[in-house]
């Protein structure tokens, strides 16, 4: 069986981790399928989103600790371990959306943080425990964890191995959206259809400029996305907008 399944619905690419005996543990074979799958669904025409989702009782519970349990220095720095396959998430450009139900621990939480919409079941448990191993988060767990919920409630999650369930997720802004389990799949690909929808070069732009704030000054950021802003008046689909806006009609966008 495929650790990664794909499938196309509309315009919505879905792209399901698919190791449900290890809690979809994320070894290499995983992660680079993962990161295929990405690659190819981000050079897609016919595709203007990624859902990325797990299974019921895990989106993922982290790194293949059965693989790493035997692993020397020497191993994960001439493997590159997390820079040469965890790090593509990064270089896609179409939104990518978390469908989270169950474990989102360790590396599943990181891989969750590293997507831009993180939609959780009911049933969604986030939690860095990598503390228990005497190991640290390493796929941007120590760096995207603050950013998205503060130093205090980062620090707390890391040094403690504190599981957070959806609600508290929700309240500290770690997830986009709360969803009952049963809902999770629906309302996901709903969200995901509903963005694949607008001009893609605008969604590009926005998922740019967003994840910029992360990486620079508000003074460089905010001339970045004045820049990005200017590029929008160059857009076919951006005049369309306006004028559909103006003449109370739906736009209809080229680039999508
Ligand atoms: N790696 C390898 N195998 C894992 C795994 C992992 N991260 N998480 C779970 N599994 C395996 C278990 O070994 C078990 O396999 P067997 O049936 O062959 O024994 C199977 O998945 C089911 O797991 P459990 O029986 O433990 O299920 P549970 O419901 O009792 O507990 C859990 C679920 C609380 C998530 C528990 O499995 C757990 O704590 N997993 C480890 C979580 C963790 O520490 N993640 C961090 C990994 S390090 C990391 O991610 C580093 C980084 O930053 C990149």
């Amino acid at each position: 069986m495929p650790v990664v399944l794909t499938e196309t619905r509309g315009r919505v690419a879905v792209i399901t981790l698919n190791r449900p005996e290890a809690l979809n543990a994320l070894n290499d074979e995983l992660m680079d399928a993962l990161g295929e799958a990405l690659l190819r669904f981000d050079a897609d025409d016919r595709v203007g989103a990624i859902v990325l989702m797990g299974g019921p009782k895990a989106f993922a519970a982290g790194a293949d600790i059965a693989v790493m349990a035997d692993w020397g220095y020497m191993d994960v720095y001439q493997g590159q371990f997390i820079t040469r396959n965890w790090e593509t998430i990064r270089s896609v450009r179409k939104p990518v959306l978390a469908a989270v139900a169950g474990f989102a621990f360790g590396g599943g939480c990181e891989l969750a943080l590293a997507c831009d919409v993180i939609v959780a079941a009911h049933s969604a448990r986030f939690a860095l425990p990598e503390i228990k191993l005497a190991m640290l988060p390493g796929a941007g767990g120590t760096q995207r964890l603050p950013r998205a919920i503060g130093k205090a409630k980062a620090m707390d999650l890391c040094l403690s191995a504190r599981v957070l369930d959806a609600d508290e997720a929700d309240l500290y802004g770690l997830v986009s959206r709360v969803v009952p389990d049963d809902e999770l799949h629906g309302a996901t690909l709903a969200l995901a259809e509903r963005i694949a929808g607008y001009s893609l070069p605008a969604l590009m732009a926005i998922k740019e400029a967003v994840n910029r704030s992360y990486e620079s000054t508000l003074a460089e950021g905010v001339l970045f996305e004045r820049r990005q802003l200017y590029t929008r008046f160059a857009s076919e689909d951006a005049h369309e907008g306006m004028q559909a806006f103006l003449a109370k009609r739906p736009p209809e966008f080229k680039h999508r």
